[in-house]
């Protein structure tokens, strides 16, 4: 049997997950998938095609046309597609449609790390590895900030945080598969942690898992 290392990545926006999961990726040699860009890639149909966000018959046939292989972060990373990924993610059948899909990402050799809002208690419930990574909302806000800042954007500190609350807010609030951590999860939480020490808190837990592994 070829077995597969998986590691599920949890938390609500502008944690620090994908760079967590992509350093992960990186150092365990794992292939990486950021769920959330299959449900923008839902969203970003609807808004090409000018269809309101809860057509769910439309949004099912965009989650069936979602390759993993061809998910284009440029156009993905948008802020407003992310707003309208969130207000999609509510529909159940989407979600199967999408789930299947990383499920099946998951199983493939090596194994992957994957990283969203339900990995670890609904698309990998028997991950390796399961983190859920968190920050106040001030302190997403402030990184958001500091990011557009670098780039030479401007924006508000104040509208940044409404809507990082906002967001969390639909995530954690809806029926299907919302965003909390799952009850074996390690909670890591990056209001006052680099990243570099939450990869390393992250290593350790893996290491760990790795070596009780290698013992069995
Ligand atoms: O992580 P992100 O900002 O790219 O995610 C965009 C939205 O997609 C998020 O607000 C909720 C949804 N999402 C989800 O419901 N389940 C996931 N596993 C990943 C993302």
């Amino acid at each position: 049997m070829t077995s597969t290392f998986t590691i599920a990545i949890d938390g609500p926006a502008g944690a620090g997950k994908g760079t967590l999961a992509r350093r992960l990726a990186d150092h365990y040699r794992l292939n990486l998938l950021d769920t959330g860009l299959t449900y923008r890639a839902v969203a970003h149909s609807l808004l090409r095609l000018g269809l309101p966000l809860d057509n769910v018959s439309a949004a099912e046939t965009a989650a069936r046309q979602v390759d993993l292989a061809k998910l284009d972060r440029a156009v993905l990373s948008a802020h407003a597609v992310g707003e309208a990924a969130s207000k999609v993610a509510v529909i159940p059948s989407v979600r199967r449609i999408l789930v299947d899909k990383q499920r099946a990402f998951a199983k493939t050799p090596p194994g992957a790390v994957l990283d969203g809002r339900d990995i670890g208690t609904v698309v990998c419930p028997d991950a390796d590895v399961k983190l859920y990574v968190t920050a106040s909302a001030e302190v997403r806000a402030k990184r958001r900030l500091d990011e557009i800042e670098s780039i030479g954007g401007t924006a508000n500190f104040d509208e940044i945080l409404a809507d990082i609350v906002r967001r969390d807010e639909r995530d954690m609030g809806r029926m299907d598969s919302p965003l909390k951590p799952a009850a074996d999860a390690h909670l890591l939480d990056t209001s006052e942690m680099a990243i570099e020490a939450a990869f390393l808190a992250a290593q350790a837990i893996i290491d760990d898992v790795l070596a009780k592994r290698n013992e069995a």
